[in-house]
């Protein structure tokens, strides 16, 4: 450490040494307490720096995090199962009296061996091959509830969330039942010898542990050897080995079969271990769950984000190259933090925040990404779902006991509590009540959340006619508690009585913590509108998704022109309440039918008088679109919401305008549901994860993605809302969207996936 006018301690590449970045200390606290918030200063301050206490450049944020991941060439996965405290000769001599001999799995394999063999193993983790399981997943779940749910108390970790992970990862490894507390104990000890900094003393013990489970391990893969007609995915890769030695040769079945057997099962009991310490502790999301199981899903996302069970993963430069502006050399290696990525400020909203709502919880970094992105992560989601699926639904009441400590393995990589201890009181069990509740499970597709089933309740605390056709309503937390904000241009999805519509956010200055909508009655639509109008008043309890905004308002502009069609005044009003805060030149043009049936006039009228000019056809003042909307000076924008007629004459006029002056929102495309008869199949090649998908002629591409396990998100599912987006590296593309610009779409580097197609018969995404 630099002292006074001594020499700075220096990187490998001559950099002088931050104090901070001298001090770091991974296997002490308070790094090991909370991993992000000890690098909090780092994210701030020095986002990639190098820490002499381990030689490692310490990634921590999400985008540098990511783009390592991304680039396993340049920076290789070989040392991810190195240990990172040097053996002792006397352990070396331990380990060899064992014939220990871990060597390449597919976590550290580079390419293109991994890649390959990856291939040749995937199809058992794919999610249609997955669904079987849950029915185990359950049947073991509930059975060991049983043994402790009259009790009122238990160790969460020691009676539950150890075992039955562990038996999932035999069944599906294809292994007979074994010893959980000695496999436990092996697990431990790998942990240690790969990713800890035990003593000499501690060194010895770990390593005559890490030597059974080698010999363990691989008196396993002996029999299976031996039969290799056996069910499950280590006797595949046994058959692949036979077929194809070159590939999967048996130096890579040995070293896999001990890695697999931690990766398959300590991970998912420690991520559930954090996730249900996560929540219990904040009791308004649990309540929430318990009252809304549909939102599970999204809750067991956010939970590995911020509580994922892998802190951090390891990779070293194969050539020099930079990370976020910092020159790693050849052969530097990288610790990458995704307990800090996954907090890191410049990526989320509220990173301090568990909010089961967030819908990109999915972009966590837990299970890495790319090439190497964990191959089980639909399998521990499907494990986390159902504990926690079961949990609140039959111990709803059940609370951490106070005043525990959270104590886990000290090491750089696992991350989660040696025990979990909660109790309730037996009395309080629902099933007591009405016993049938045992057996009543909510399943989900397996796979990443699907954005639209993240939905909230909320109850309506106003219905009110707003015009001739038009109601409004209120919504509030059923709770009391104040609604997230928004920005002017968000919108919710209304879900009630199996229909779903987007509605714009347009409370009244002074609803701060409600939110108002307005929805117009179509009589002749597709009877969403007719259903919440006539059927919903007040008191009555939905579901909203969201607030979202595909229709931001750029607050950075010199003037503003408004225009609202109809019921399209919902956004446009709640961004001219905001540019009147602001303080900003604007004009607002209100056209509709007649006054009696234009919502929000009186509102219009008192709070932006001034600036309004209302268009009313029955009075003949309608808005001459091609007169008034000829040329858009430079420095101004239009925003506009309406009729899809009036939207599209505005592209028209649009043409002429300064690039970017037009901002939209169509709340549907009109777009024709996929023809397959007027489609053609081809193939999308993702350069990030090394796959090549199929997508038929009569499926998105969207659809084929999340078919190859790959967790991208959509929204709208029909091209308005830009959440399916994926990066386009080469190929030509089909564009059906209504999000990107004309200059975005002759740049031909994004495309949205959930309506787009390539032109050809090849693509290749950035994902
Ligand atoms: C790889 C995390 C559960 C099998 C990985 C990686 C991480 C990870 C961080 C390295 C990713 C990379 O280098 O980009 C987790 C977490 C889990 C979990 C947090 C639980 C919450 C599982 C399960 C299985 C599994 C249940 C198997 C049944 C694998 C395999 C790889 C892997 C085979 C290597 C993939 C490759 O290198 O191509 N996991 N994992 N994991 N995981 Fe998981
Ligand atoms: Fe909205 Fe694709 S999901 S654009």
């Amino acid at each position: 450490m630099a002292h006074g006018d001594e020499t700075p301690l220096r990187s490998p590449t001559g950099c002088p040494i931050s104090p901070r970045a001298a001090a770091f200390r991974p296997f002490e606290r308070p790094y090991q307490e909370d991993p992000a918030a000890a690098l909090a200063w780092a994210r701030a301050e020095e986002p990639v720096f190098y820490a002499p206490d381990i030689g490692y450049w310490v990634v921590t944020r999400h985008e540098d995090v990511k783009a390592v991941f991304r680039d396993n060439i340049t920076f290789s996965p070989r040392i991810a199962l190195e240990k990172i405290t040097p053996p002792t000769e006397e352990v070396q001599a331990i380990l060899k009296r064992y014939g220990y001999n871990l060597q390449r799995t597919m976590v550290n394999e580079d390419e293109p061996d991994h890649m390959e063999r990856r291939r040749l193993l995937m199809a058992d983790f794919l999610p249609e091959r997955l669904a079987r399981h849950e029915p185990m997943v359950r049947r073991l779940t509930r059975a060991h509830m049983d043994r402790f749910i009259d009790r009122g108390h238990a160790d969460l970790v020691a009676e539950i969330f150890r075992d039955v992970p562990l038996k999932v990862a035999l069944h599906f490894l294809g292994v007979a039942e074994e010893d959980a507390d000695e496999l436990t104990r092996f697990a431990a000890a790998h942990t240690l010898n790969t990713w800890g900094r035990p003593t000499p003393e501690e060194q010895r013990e770990i390593a005559e542990n890490v030597g059974r489970f080698w010999q363990k391990a691989n008196a396993i893969l002996d029999r299976m050897i031996a039969d290799p007609s056996g069910e499950g995915w280590m006797y595949e890769t046994v058959r692949q080995h036979f077929r194809h030695p070159d590939i999967v040769p048996e130096s890579y079945m040995r070293s896999m079969m001990m890695a697999i057997l931690v990766a398959a099962h300590e991970t998912t009991t420690l991520a559930t271990a954090n996730a249900f310490r996560l929540l219990l502790e904040r009791r308004d999301a649990w309540e929430e769950l318990c009252a809304n199981p549909g939102l599970i899903p999204s809750a067991v996302e956010e939970c590995l984000r911020m509580g994922g069970s892998i802190i951090a993963w390891r990779r070293i430069a194969t050539r020099e190259a930079e990370v976020g502006g910092v020159t790693i050399p050849e052969g530097g290696r990288l610790l990458l933090v995704m307990a800090s990525a996954n907090r890191d400020e410049s990526h989320w909203e509220n990173p301090e925040e568990l909010d089961i709502f967030r819908d990109n919880a999915v972009e966590h970094l837990s299970f890495g990404y790319g090439a190497h992105q964990c191959m089980g992560k639909n399998i521990a989601r499907m494990e986390m779902r159902v504990f926690l699926d079961e949990f609140t639904r039959r111990l709803p009441h059940m609370r951490l006991k106070p005043g525990q400590s959270f104590e886990g393995l000290c090491n750089i990589a696992f991350r989660g509590p040696k025990s979990l201890l909660v109790e309730w009181d037996p009395a309080e069990n629902p099933e007591r009540r009405e016993p049938a509740l045992r057996e009543r499970a909510v399943s989900f597709p397996i796979g990443a959340p699907v954005k639209e089933n993240i939905l909230r309740r909320v109850v309506i605390v106003e219905a009110r006619e707003e015009a001739e056709g038009v109601k409004s309503f209120l919504l509030a937390d059923p709770r009391g508690r104040p609604l997230p904000g928004w920005s002017a241009g968000a919108h919710v999805d209304l879900v009630s009585g199996g229909f779903r519509r987007k509605y714009s956010l347009c409370s009244a200055p002074g609803e701060e913590g409600r939110w108002r909508i307005a929805i117009l009655r179509e009589a002749e639509g597709r009877g969403g509108s007719r259903h919440f109008c006539d059927a919903l008043s007040e008191g009555a309890e939905v579901q909203v998704a969201g607030p979202r905004n595909h229709f931001r308002l750029d607050e950075s502009a010199a003037r503003y022109r408004l225009i609202a069609g109809g019921i399209g005044i919902t956004p446009i009003l709640a961004m001219a309440d905001r540019l009147k805060v602001l303080g900003r030149d604007y004009t607002l043009h209100y056209c509709g039918p007649s006054r009696a049936r234009m919502a929000f006039l009186d509102r219009v009228l008192a709070d932006h008088g001034p600036r309004a000019q209302l268009h009313v056809s029955d009075e003949g003042t309608r808005l001459d679109l091609a007169g008034e909307f000829a040329a858009v000076t430079e420095g101004e924008q239009v925003y506009a919401c309406g009729p899809a007629r009036m939207l599209d004459a505005l592209r028209e006029l649009a043409r002429g305008w300064p690039e970017g002056a037009l901002h939209f929102e169509y709340f549907t495309t009109g777009a024709a549901t996929l023809d397959p008869a007027r489609e053609h199949a081809f193939e999308a090649v993702l350069a990030d994860s090394g796959l090549v998908v199929e997508v038929a002629a009569d499926e998105t591409l969207y659809a084929a993605l999340r078919r190859a396990g790959i967790d991208i998100q959509s929204d709208c599912g029909e091209g308005l809302c830009g959440s399916c987006e994926a990066r386009v590296v080469e190929g030509e593309i089909d564009h059906r969207d209504r999000v990107l610009s004309r200059a975005e779409r002759a740049r031909g580097d994004r495309m949205m996936t959930c309506c787009s197609r390539a032109k050809g018969r090849r693509i290749v995404l950035g994902l």
